[in-house]
């Protein structure tokens, strides 16, 4: 078969709704970049595109909880993830956003492309509708139990728990998101994509030409989205956040954000070509081309399906393959970033590589340990104990290890100068060292080809373990006696091992280069070599360093992960999920902050006015028994001490809120509470973080003063 031409290397675009955790990283970037980088060694011609999926209704419902707007959400977003691939290596040729003109403009070309040609249909519809947010509900906008799994909060495009993709008829006891309403149900609009006229092409595509060289779970999963009979795709939505749909009809709609991100991946190769002065036509027309898309499980019927669809109909390329990841775990439990059980990019950066004087290593560790327990076939499980051993026992004491003793050794042993090989002396061990490098680069390469990085990743590991292998048996520093000197056997059997280790690490750069490149420029700066030495082509060479050439002192590649550090993430972890269930108000629903669209009708000054407020001290507070959220506390307010029982418990201890002046609602008819008569409520601001705070007054007031 000939080599590709070139390559168009994806991962999935990130929805700039928040922080991204490792989970995202496992599955769609880091075996991306290693690929690429693989690539770009080979000297390929390779352009890696990615950037922020800055539609859909995540967007908006974010800036809901942040109390802001949907831009303002974006352009938080977008930038620090974007920083925060970098801080991890991921080495992108562009990373472009699809609020981007020459985005919106591409997608709506593609869009009017397939209208034009009658490849959309046009149905009305009976859809939900929130009378009171004045919108239709579709996708994240509502939520309800999944018909699947009886989850209580399934979104209408998927539930969170099981995975399975819904529509919102499909959810039980449907619910606004905005106003957490019932919906009504109102005749609408849309244009669809006919799923079902293009079976056979993807039956064909898919379940003949690609079952063998696609991984089974990505071909498994696009078996039974068939079998289970493709339906016409809605592909635009009654909202204003988005694409506009550029027809005359099309007012007040947008196209579904699963539409236009994929094209995305266009754009952002237009957005490259434009800044490098090159033609991106050929990335996306040309046969030649080898189009890769990395992401995680939940996104296989978009890019194995749906974009397929669209991508042939207008014309283009279809990927050559579509190597997605299974899910990742954390310490037994399914990673959420709503849960808050997650190890987001943004900290592991703060707290490993920004701390550490380590610093970029500690990138490289990650890279590391995420890639040896990649999900390429099943699902996989992060823990903090794996990852510190995967640094301890394996970058530390064999591949750092290895190289650390071949640098100190040559410079013990043979003046810190790449030593001679007398050829005359080779034996058996040597000729297994030599063998193993050579056999080592082609499974490598073997294996990435394939897309199996765990497996590649191990093999380069084991190179360095047969290197320490080799050390061990040859025992340099036993042949150094006080009188060898320069030419006699021994001296030049201690050359002949050095001379192979170094050679062996300077391949083991290589080697590792896709993997780790933060490890791998450092062994460059200890040979003293250019990073041309990392080409593909050179793997395998024992000629990379020249003889009586000079080389630096050794630096520690990796530092040893103390128990310590692994306690305290274990700690932070637990900590983070444990706030998050004690200020979520409804434990099992995402928790939509008030905004714009759920404000209460208006009332009139008299409604107001029979509401009294005043200031009261809290002078005394305890615990409910049997009930962690209730405190019961005695509040003074001048005219009279009351019995006030507020749901606060869980954010205020009782000690520390003694003395404060808070505001009260006085003429609340009484309630008992767990068996407590409550006299009047206290008012709490609740900030977007779920934080519960008092209103009071900005100096101490007399007990009793009045609030209007
Ligand atoms: N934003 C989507 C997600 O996080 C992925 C979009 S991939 C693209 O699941 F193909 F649409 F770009
Ligand atoms: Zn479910």
């Amino acid at each position: 078969m000939s080599l590709p031409k070139r390559y168009l290397i994806t991962s999935a675009l990130p929805y700039a709704n928040g922080l991204k955790h490792i989970g995202h990283l496992a599955g769609a970037y880091i075996p991306a970049d290693i690929y690429v980088r693989y690539l770009r060694a080979q000297k390929r011609d390779v352009v890696y595109v990615c950037g922020s999926d800055e539609h859909g209704t995540a967007i908006p419902i974010q800036a809901m909880k942040e109390g802001t707007t949907a831009q303002a959400i974006i352009d938080k977003y977008h930038p620090i993830i974007e920083q925060n691939f970098k801080d991890l290596g991921i080495s992108f040729d562009i990373y472009h956003r699809t609020s981007d003109p020459i985005h919106h403009e591409t997608a709506q070309e593609f869009f009017t492309y397939l209208n034009d040609r009658g490849e959309l249909e046009m149905k009305e519809t009976e859809q939900y509708y929130d009378e009171e947010a004045k919108t239709f509900l579709a996708d994240r906008f509502i939520k309800g139990t999944c018909p699947n799994c009886n989850h209580d909060s399934a979104y209408g495009d998927q539930c969170e728990k099981c995975g399975k993709s819904l529509s919102p008829d499909e959810l039980i006891n449907p619910v606004s998101t905005l106003s957490g309403k019932a919906p009504i149900k109102k005749a609408t609009k849309h244009w669809y994509l006919p799923l079902n006229k293009h079976e056979d092409f993807l039956r064909e595509w898919i379940l003949k030409e690609h079952k063998d060289d696609w991984r089974s779970t990505v071909v498994g999963q696009c078996k039974s989205w068939i079998d289970g009979g493709l339906q016409p795709r809605a592909v635009t939505r009654d909202l204003d956040w988005g694409i506009k749909v550029p027809t005359k009809d099309g007012e007040g709609k947008v196209l579904y954000v699963w539409f236009d991100a994929p094209i995305g991946y266009i754009s952002a190769t237009k957005q490259w070509a434009l800044n490098n002065n090159k033609d991106w036509k050929p990335y996306w027309y040309n046969a030649d081309t080898k189009l890769v898309h990395f992401i995680g499980k939940d996104n296989i019927v978009f890019h194995c399906i749906i974009f397929p669809v669209m991508l042939q109909l207008h014309g283009n390329i279809l990927p050559t393959n579509v190597p997605a990841n299974e899910f990742m775990n954390l310490e037994g439990d399914k990673m959420s970033t709503s849960r808050r059980w997650s190890i987001e990019m943004d900290d592991y950066i703060n707290d490993w590589i920004k701390k550490d004087n380590g610093g970029e290593s500690l990138a490289d560790v990650l890279r590391y340990y995420l890639t040896q327990i990649a999900p390429e076939t099943k699902d996989s499980e992060f823990t903090w104990k794996g990852f510190q051993d995967a640094n301890n026992s394996e970058l530390v004491s064999i591949f750092g290890n290895f190289v650390n003793r071949t640098f100190v050794l040559m410079h013990k042993l043979c003046g810190g100068k790449v030593p001679l090989f007398h050829n005359d002396l080779i034996d058996d061990a040597d000729k297994e060292l030599i063998e193993a490098i050579q056999k080592s680069k082609i499974k490598i390469e073997n294996l990435l080809e394939e897309y199996k990085f765990r497996d590649a990743l191990f093999e380069v590991i084991d190179l360095a373990r047969k290197g320490n292998q080799y050390l061990q048996k040859k025992e340099p520093w036993k042949k150094k006696t006080d009188n060898a000197e320069q030419g006699t056997e021994n001296q030049k059997l201690i050359d002949n091992c050095i001379h192979l280790s170094l050679q062996l690490t300077a391949n083991l750069a290589i080697l590792i280069n896709p993997f780790l490149p933060f490890t791998a420029k450092k062994m460059l700066h200890m040979m003293k070599v250019v990073e041309k030495i990392l080409e593909w082509e050179n793997a395998g060479s024992l000629k990379l360093l020249k003889q009586g050439y000079s080389i630096r002192a050794p630096e520690l590649l990796f530092r040893k992960i103390e128990d310590e550090e692994i306690t305290f993430q274990l700690e932070k972890l637990k900590q983070r999920s444990q706030m998050q269930k004690a200020t979520s108000t409804t434990p099992n629903t995402e928790n939509i902050k008030p905004s714009a669209l759920s404000l209460k009708p208006e009332i009139v000054f008299d409604d107001f006015a029979k509401i009294d407020l005043r200031v009261g001290t809290i002078v005394a507070a305890e615990k409910v028994e049997k009930a962690d959220k209730l405190l019961k506390l005695s509040v003074d307010l001048g005219f009279e001490t009351r019995t006030i029982v507020s749901g606060i418990a869980l954010q205020f201890k009782p000690e520390d809120i003694i003395g404060k002046q808070v505001t009260v609602v006085v003429n609340l008819a009484p309630r008992k509470m767990r068996g407590i008569e409550s006299n009047g409520m206290i008012l709490m601001a609740e900030d977007t973080s779920g934080k519960l705070h008092f209103i009071n007054p900005d100096t101490k007031v007399d007990e009793g003063s009045a609030v209007s």
